[in-house]
């Protein structure tokens, strides 16, 4: 693939009123439960990301008719929870771990074998995470000797049993992995969490007509289960705006003078709402506006201007709940005057990329004190800190974006390298950072 870098000239004011594509958890999953429902399910607002996208291909490849997508809109054929038919080649899930964690779920139940693979990226995640609870319930998956793709699944053909499983990190793709294998397992399925995790598959399941029962334990602790064997019935699923692309934007404006930004339809699921809470507690100016429903789901518009932000101890409970925005809110803390501190954040460092080196790594690269701890990262902020600098992604989308966010503060150009996996979460996104303010061009590396 070409190396695309992208080339930030630094400085900016934030203004407009924009929407951001569909929400990428909510798009994989309205494929999945799309295809195992009985029926015809239509999608709007659908992301049109590469990982979303492989999503839709693995279930084309097992035999499910997909119209789209086009504009957003996808329609399903759905063939229920037993008309699933052996792939005839490994199935690409390209960069997308919510793809491979969720299908091996839904894999494990089928009456066939196959393989999954991924990039260079995705082939180091651990999958040890998955393939511990599935063998618990009797599936047999073969990984590489250190818990990574490729990975082969023998299914059970619907004879799994039924665990009630206690997840020993805060991770919605364990928990929906276990859930979905739950759907082909012989009594009560369940998923206990020792953080609440975003609760997308559980909401979708419900509204597929599938009875999903999420209880609050004690302390943070959540409970989801499900009962093996029932059917789902296909329906209408309008995505939201995802709030995790819709964060750069928030941050964009937040740190950089004069900017007055609204962002529309913004997803506002409870549990992906931490983004906020953080941004707040920094002293960002910002408002939700025009709260309402859709499908489900809770929607907002996102009203953000500039101020002076401050540095804060970041609440433990509120990690998981913003934890695909850390690499952004690190440039928020890079702006704000004071000490920023992160902890209980060790899930960072298997997502796309080590989120806490790379990140210390890139602001470090443009002048800004940012000290990688184990859990976290500790950064002495301050807006006039930031320089110019060359920065490497490490095949990771969010990285690409963050550091271009930073290019706002930066005193000169900055230099992204390796730029192209944007599409994977967000195709659209140097046209709207352009629209609204900054400067950023993606040049061709010699
Ligand atoms: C996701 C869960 C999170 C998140 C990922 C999407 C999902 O991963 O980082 O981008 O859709 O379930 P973990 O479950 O590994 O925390």
């Amino acid at each position: 693939m070409a190396n695309i870098q992208f080339k930030v000239q630094p400085g900016g004011t934030i203004k407009g009123r924009i929407r951001v594509p569909g929400d990428k958890s909510i798009s994989h999953r309205s494929i999945m439960m799309g295809a195992l429902a009985e029926g015809t399910t239509t999608v709007t607002g659908f992301l049109e990301g590469a990982d979303a996208l492989a999503t839709l291909q693995a279930f084309r490849d097992m035999g499910v008719e997909i119209q789209g997508p086009e504009n957003g809109n996808v329609t399903i054929q759905g063939v229920g929870l037993r008309g699933l038919k052996k792939p005839s080649k490994p199935m690409d899930m390209g960069n997308s771990g919510t793809s491979t964690r969720l299908l091996a779920g839904i894999l494990a139940g089928q009456d066939f074998e196959c393989e999954l693979i991924g990039d260079a990226s995705l082939s180091k995640r651990p999958m040890k995470r998955v393939t511990d609870p599935l063998a618990l319930m009797g599936a047999e998956l073969i990984t590489s000797e250190g818990g990574t793709l490729p990975m082969t699944i023998k299914g059970k053909g619907g004879n799994l049993k039924a665990i009630d499983y206690t997840l020993p990190m805060a991770s919605a793709q364990v928990k929906s992995c276990v859930l979905l294998a739950g759907l082909f397992a012989d009594g009560k399925t369940c998923a206990e969490e020792p953080a609440p995790t975003r609760d997308h598959t559980e909401r979708m399941l419900n509204g597929f007509g599938y009875e999903v029962s999420s209880n609050k334990l004690n302390g943070q602790r959540m409970k989801a289960c499900l009962q093996g064997g029932g059917r789902l019935t296909a329906r209408h699923i309008d995505v939201p705006s995802d709030i995790s692309s819709a964060a750069f934007f928030m941050v964009a404006a937040a740190v950089s003078k004069d900017s007055d930004l609204v962002i529309e339809h913004v997803g506002m699921n409870p549990t992906r709402t931490g983004i906020i809470d953080i941004l707040k507690l920094m002293g960002a100016d910002l408002q939700l506006e025009n709260f309402h429903e859709v499908g489900g789901e809770p929607v907002a518009d996102v009203h953000i201007k500039y101020a002076p932000l401050k540095g804060i101890h970041i609440p433990e409970e509120l990690v998981a709940l913003a934890i695909d925005e850390f690499p952004v809110l690190f440039v928020a803390a890079a702006a704000a005057e004071g000490q920023t501190v992160l902890t209980g954040a060790e899930e960072l460092r298997v997502k796309e990329s080590d989120r806490i080196q790379v990140m210390a790594d890139g602001l470090n690269a443009v002048g800004v004190d940012a000290q990688p701890t184990p859990d976290g990262m500790i950064i002495n902020g301050g807006a006039q800190s930031q320089q110019s600098g060359e920065i490497q992604s490490h095949h990771d989308h969010r990285i690409s974006m963050a550091m271009t966010v930073a290019g706002i503060n930066a005193t000169d150009e900055i230099v992204i390298d390796d730029c192209a996996n944007v599409n994977t979460s967000f195709p659209i996104f140097l046209d709207l950072i352009n629209e609204v303010g900054m400067s950023v061009k993606a040049v061709e590396a010699e």
